[in-house]
């Protein structure tokens, strides 16, 4: 089953083919980084008017890639929210249309349950269910619990801040720019990680929730105080090794205290933009073989097989909508229009 998956939740347009939930024929995605790196973040109404221009060309270039005719696709999948609102109505019209106007079905996806599914894109061995996932980007930061497929048990959340939304934060307190994921970790990899003692950000008292805006605030307040500091490299390399460090323990620690409390996990995954993290990815793979040694047991670890599957992308989403229209086929072939929803 060919899907044609479209994206448009912030600030990338994006198209592609997926077959059968895994192979992935084609995923193109037009970035709007360089323009929002202009204003440090974000600017809806400019990331909008981007999407009417790009998101036909993307499509087209997407089918061209994947060398199938739209009349040949077998669905059309859209994420419709969370998001912009003012940048999902650019998807989900263009979904619409094209399902009503090709009498296909049409099939409307959480952007979160997208990246859940990003690990099953090229994917050569089944994943294993009950799977333990993390999902942390720049609007969401989730574990959920699954013990089959589109099953999302949130074991915990963020209070505030999403870890990806404080990267960028604190990108932008040290002047590096928008998107701040990369930039901080570029830095990070010059620097020290035990510089400075950043609290752990997270909650003490066994709760899988997460919070990162005390760290972030204390980001800032360190930098107010070494102000005579800015300028120095080294000193900028040991402030974002140090967050880097201290978003990861919590992350990571938060895995493992699930992996305690609910038995039988038979894989791990990290997803999201902040999956693209090789410090992250690195310290939760350590962390499981530790934990596969002391247990005796065999947990696997998946992240996703690219690093455009990590960020924003329309593979992903075509991924999670082939195994909702297997749940409940027949639902998706009596036509309803798909609207978008800012939040949930
Ligand atoms: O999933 P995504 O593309 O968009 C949302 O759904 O929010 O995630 C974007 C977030 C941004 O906050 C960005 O700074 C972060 O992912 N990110 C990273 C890295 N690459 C992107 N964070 C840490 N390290 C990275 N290498
Ligand atoms: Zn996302």
């Amino acid at each position: 089953m060919n899907i044609l998956a479209i994206e448009s939740s912030c600030d990338e347009t994006s198209a592609a083919v997926v077959k059968n939930g895994t192979q992935v024929l084609s995923n193109v995605i037009a970035s709007q980084a360089a323009m929002h790196n202009v204003t440090g973040g974000v600017v809806p109404e400019v990331a909008a008017r981007e999407h009417v221009v790009k998101i036909m060309p993307v499509i087209e270039k997407a089918l061209e890639e994947a060398g199938i005719e739209l009349a040949k696709i077998d669905a059309i999948a859209v994420t419709y929210g969370p998001g912009l609102g003012v940048a999902l109505v650019i998807g989900t019209s263009v979904a619409n249309m094209l399902a009503l106007v090709m009498q296909k079905p049409l099939i409307p996806v959480k952007h979160i349950h997208g990246h859940v599914y990003a690990p099953w894109l090229d994917s050569k061995k089944a994943v294993q269910f009950p799977v333990l996932s993390l999902s942390v980007s720049g609007g969401h930061n989730e574990l959920f619990l699954m013990k089959d497929h589109m099953e999302f048990q949130v074991l915990g959340e963020t209070a505030d801040d999403a870890a990806g939304e404080a990267f960028d934060k604190v990108a932008r307190m040290i002047g590096l720019g928008y998107p701040g994921g990369p930039v901080v970790e570029a830095a990070a990899r010059k620097g020290d990680p035990d510089a400075f003692p950043f609290p752990k950000a997270s909650f003490s008292d066994g709760r899988l929730d997460f919070s990162f805006s005390g760290l972030k605030t204390a980001v800032m307040y360190h930098l107010e105080k070494n102000k005579t500091r800015l300028a120095d490299k080294q000193f900028l390399a040991d402030t974002a090794a140090s967050f880097q460090k201290a978003v990861i323990d919590a992350l990571a620690s938060k895995v493992f205290l699930a992996l305690r409390t609910y038995e039988g996990v038979r894989e791990v995954h990290v997803t999201g933009g902040v999956s693209a993290n090789a410090a992250l990815r690195a310290a939760v793979e350590k962390g499981l073989k530790a934990w596969n040694t002391e247990m005796g047991s065999n947990v696997a670890f998946r992240t996703p097989a690219k690093l455009s599957y990590c960020t924003d992308n329309a593979a992903m989403i075509g991924a999670a909508a082939y195994f909702q229209y297997m749940l409940d086929k027949e639902s998706y072939h009596v036509f309803k229009y798909v609207g978008p929803k800012a939040a949930f």
